[in-house]
């Protein structure tokens, strides 16, 4: 036990930030759950949740554990000074401000109509690569919508365009509280910041995603600073977060061919296999919270001024909550997990990422009969969780 402030909390010892636990954080965050509902994570000094029932709550309590002080584990990436309003960093009625204009592009209803155009496209694409042997699946399969065509209908120039894998890399390894090698990384976030800053709102593709957040700035619904700041969506989460999950659904399926039996055999299952994809390889690991003021929930104890790390990705393995949660099982159907977070911050891209993961398990079910794997190399960013390579082959 260790004394943080007066408060008895059990001490996490391990490195969860660590080039292996990034690579298998698994065995950790049940050690993390084991310990307490909350635990103090002595390397970061900070405090940690990682239990489903208490990461929800702590997702619900937004009034007192904050965005607004950043979502990050280092101070660099936390100090918003001479930035644009992002969502993700704000709270109340500013961030709903900014929230409810994105949904005109990307809300449920607008993004069905891509449906059919993102089969289209997958399927042809998937054709070229059946029976064509071995080939990296990160780069040729689970990299081909998000860069092939989201990317075009977000409406960023396109110098701006060819950058935004970069730009989304970095972004999300500095959230983490690693600050050593992170020159390239800090380089690649203050190109966002000046492109953010300084973008010409006409340049933007007319009808367009970020188009949309312009028009809504002229029609007075947001500032012009907000509009910008909201176009942080669109240049930062929009890309890595479904390439990510898409290469760890593609492995879980070829790594388990009885699961990719029962879902060929039965689509209607495609629905559930893409939530258990995020329940099970949650592609955003965790972020922060600053509590504004004491935190107190059942057993819980935050002191105001502390930083609390909340753990998306160790509540969707909580065995509390799911039963056999390190098994990928297609017809678990997940839809309560917490992979794409909870409450106000809920993920504003997450229609959008099912999306794309549907059309493509659709598919891979009509034209491909198996899919094998290889072991995948797994990455060490550390904001998100997933794989660097993976060797695929379709037939
Ligand atoms: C499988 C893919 C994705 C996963 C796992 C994911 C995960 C998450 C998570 C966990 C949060 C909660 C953040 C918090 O609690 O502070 C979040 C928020 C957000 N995501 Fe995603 N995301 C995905 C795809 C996308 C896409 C495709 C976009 C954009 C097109 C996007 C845009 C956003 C935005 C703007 C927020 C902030 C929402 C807010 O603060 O209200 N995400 N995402």
């Amino acid at each position: 036990m260790h004394d943080v402030l007066s408060t008895e909390v059990p001490v996490f010892t391990g490195d969860l930030f660590s080039d292996a636990s990034l690579k298998d954080p698994f065995p950790h965050y049940r050690t993390l759950r084991d310990l307490g509902p909350v635990v103090y994570l002595e390397k970061i000094e900070m405090f940690g949740i990682g239990r489903y029932d208490d990461v929800k709550k702590a997702l619900r309590s937004s009034d007192r554990l904050v965005s607004t002080e950043g979502i990050g584990m280092n101070p660099v990436i936390n100090n918003r000074e001479g930035r644009p309003p992002n969502i993700i960093t704000t709270d109340g009625p500013e961030h709903a401000k900014m929230k409810r204009p994105l949904f005109k592009s990307i809300g449920p209803k607008p993004i069905e109509a891509y449906r059919d155009q993102l089969k289209d496209l997958i399927s042809a694409h998937i054709e070229t690569l059946i029976g064509a042997g071995w080939f990296e699946g990160v780069t040729s399969l689970a990299q081909f919508l998000p860069v092939s065509v989201i990317s075009h209908l977000v409406g960023l120039p396109e110098d701006v365009r060819k950058n935004m894998l970069r730009w989304a890399a970095s972004n999300f390894n500095l959230l983490g509280p690693n600050m050593s090698n992170l020159e390239v990384d800090i380089a690649a976030l203050q190109e966002v910041n000046e492109f953010l800053a300084n973008v010409p709102a006409d340049d933007m593709k007319e009808g367009s995603w970020a188009d949309d957040l312009f028009q809504a700035a002229k029609r007075g619904e947001l500032s012009i600073f907000e509009a910008r700041g909201a176009l942080a969506t669109y240049v930062l989460p929009s890309l890595d977060t479904t390439i990510f999950a898409k290469a760890n659904l593609i492995y879980n399926l070829g790594a388990n061919p009885d699961q990719w039996k029962k879902l060929k055999a039965d689509p209607s299952l495609i629905s559930s296999a893409v939530y258990e994809g995020v329940r099970h390889s949650a592609t955003v690991r965790g972020f922060s919270r600053y509590a504004k003021s004491d935190y107190q929930e059942g057993d819980i104890f935050v002191p105001q001024g502390e930083r609390v790390v909340i753990f998306y990705s160790a509540a969707n393995r909580d065995e509390r909550h799911y039963e056999d949660p390190d098994a990928f099982l297609v017809d678990r159907n997940p839809r309560d997990n917490l992979g794409w977070g909870y409450g106000d911050h809920l993920c504003a891209g997450m229609y959008l990422a099912r999306l794309e993961m549907e059309v493509m398990l659709e598919a891979l079910i009509e034209q491909v009969e198996t899919i094998e794997v290889e072991s995948p190399v797994y990455g060490t960013n550390q904001g998100l969780y997933g794989l660097d390579t993976l060797n695929v082959q379709l037939n």
